[in-house]
């Protein structure tokens, strides 16, 4: 008899604090099919008092939702709960996530209080949460660097106080496997009433750690481990979802089950990277372009005589198939329409009638199309209703001349052009635009990134613009460095004109 996994999301709450990484409402839905019909059991949708963002986002992913339960982050305070709460309403299977740090560091510096205050506080918040919700999380924040028999105090605490699942975080990502292992074991042996409650990991990855340390939590007695696509979040991320269910679908001799279609990690991992703009490293476990490609002769040689010679995964067990690079510019609109749908993305008819146009001028610069062309041509689309748009770009540049550009921009309706000089043609440009959008802005960050491979390949930009004070990132594709350039400084500008 296989014990089950409870597989807990929070590619909408932690992996979408990443600055740069956030999305929308009708984004955010999309995410939460995606992870429904990949089959996570619980789906953390956000925090409701950080944001009206986040608490109307929490009210639309229930209400999209039917099998996942839908949980809601707070803090250890009234507030926080009652807002979860109302967000939670239309959730068919809810659960409040409430809790509190409990290392020294936290005890001290952040609350300036003592232990036996914060047992109080955390026995408080459950009681309090119950009264909205049967299911309740307390997470003991920090939980890594709190001392083992305090930790039991605490978890004994709120499993009496009605507590359904104990979230351990280590969230520094500072345990060393065995240490994150033998904390698990401790809460088993030592919480009398552990049997009344789920024990849940929440590593993240600092030290290059989360996945083992996760799956050491399992192998000690944790049935929750609260994971997100790609291993996205804070600082260094959290525990990729990918690893945790393909370790266990390849150790047979692990007895735990979890309910993912495994067959839909690929497609899963490639939209959320699309529509957070964050790019998966090639050498990524289970989803990175180079996750299966075998270059070296020896390897080779091997895999064409057995796949079994180097390869411990079926990629077709996740999802990736041979057909990822066929479309062309003679594919049609069906083509287009089911490799969207396979990669997770559905549409009406009028945006796939100008997803698909855009793909035809693609094509005619492009020889093959990829998925990733693809996934960017459905989010550009997104960002259409923006009030800046760009109506021509013209570049000069070359060896011992100095770059020129020529823009022309749509602001809201209104036509405007500007020409200006500079030391390379993304300076030039930049300096155009900033001659019609006159504001105090400095660019941060700029990094160019071809999408896969070939000179005629798409490329991808990324940006932060500060103004005001805040920070604001932007994101272009385009066969034309140039344009991408220009298309992300104005995805930003876009986000803080009105
Ligand atoms: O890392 C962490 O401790 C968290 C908690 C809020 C669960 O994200
Ligand atoms: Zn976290």
């Amino acid at each position: 008899m296989s014990d089950r996994l409870f597989i807990f999301d929070t590619t909408l709450r932690d992996g979408e604090q990443v600055p740069g990484c956030q999305l929308n409402t009708v984004e955010k839905i999309q995410v939460a099919k995606a992870l429904e019909a990949l089959g996570v059991d619980i789906i953390e949708a956000g925090f409701p008092i950080s944001s009206p963002g986040d608490f109307n986002s929490v009210i639309e992913i229930s209400k999209a939702v039917t099998w996942p339960t839908i949980c809601a982050l707070t803090r250890a305070v009234q507030k926080d709960i009652e807002v979860a709460a109302e967000a939670l309403q239309y959730a068919k299977r809810k659960r409040i996530h409430t809790g509190i740090g409990t290392s020294d560091p936290h005890i001290k510096h952040k609350f300036n209080s003592n232990r036996e205050e914060i047992i109080e506080r955390a026995v408080a918040a459950v009681k309090y949460a119950r009264k909205f919700v049967d299911d309740v999380e307390f997470y003991a924040e920090d939980a890594g660097r709190t001392d083992n028999e305090y930790l039991v105090r605490v978890i004994e605490a709120v499993i009496k106080a009605g507590a359904t699942v104990v979230n351990i975080p280590d969230t520094t990502g500072y345990c060393l496997p065995d240490e994150y292992g033998a904390k698990i074991k401790y809460l088993v042996d030592h919480v009398s009433n552990i049997d009344k409650a789920v024990i849940s990991t929440h590593c993240h990855n600092d030290l290059g750690m989360a996945t083992a340390n996760t799956m050491s939590g399992v192998l000690n007695g944790a049935r929750q481990v609260e994971v997100t696509i790609n291993g996205i979040g804070e600082r260094a991320g959290n525990t990729a979802m990918e690893e945790i269910v393909m370790i266990l679908k390849s150790h047979h001799e692990i007895k735990i089950e979890t309910n993912i279609n495994t067959q839909k990690i690929y497609p899963v991992s490639r939209m959320v990277s699309s529509l957070m703009n964050m790019p998966v490293q090639p050498n990524k476990a289970i989803v990175g372009r180079n996750a299966f490609a075998h270059s070296s002769g020896i390897h080779q040689d091997g895999v064409l005589k057995n796949m079994e010679t180097y390869e411990i995964i079926n990629p077709r067990d996740v999802g990736i198939d041979d057909s990822s690079i066929v479309l062309t510019a003679r594919s049609g609109r069906a083509a287009l329409k089911h490799r969207l749908s396979v990669l997770g993305v559905e549409l009406s008819q009028d945006k796939l009638d100008d997803i698909y146009e855009q793909f035809l001028k693609l094509a005619d610069r492009k020889k093959d199309i990829n998925d990733d062309d693809i996934l960017v041509l459905a989010g550009a689309n997104r960002s259409q209703n923006r009030r800046i748009k760009i109506e021509y770009l013209q570049v000069t540049s070359g060896v011992g001349v100095r770059s020129v550009a020529s823009l022309g921009l749509n602001v809201a309706g209104e036509k405007f052009e500007a020409v200006a000089s500079g030391n390379g043609p993304v300076d030039a440009a930049i300096k155009a635009l900033k001659r019609i959008i006159d504001r105090q802005m400095t660019l941060k960050e700029f990094t160019i990134q071809a999408i896969s491979k070939g000179s005629d390949d798409m490329g991808k930009v990324h940006m932060q613009v500060e103004y005001n004070d805040q920070m604001y990132y932007g994101f272009g594709a385009n066969t034309d460095i140039i344009a991408a350039s220009v298309e992300a400084y104005i995805d930003c500008i876009n986000k803080f004109v009105k």
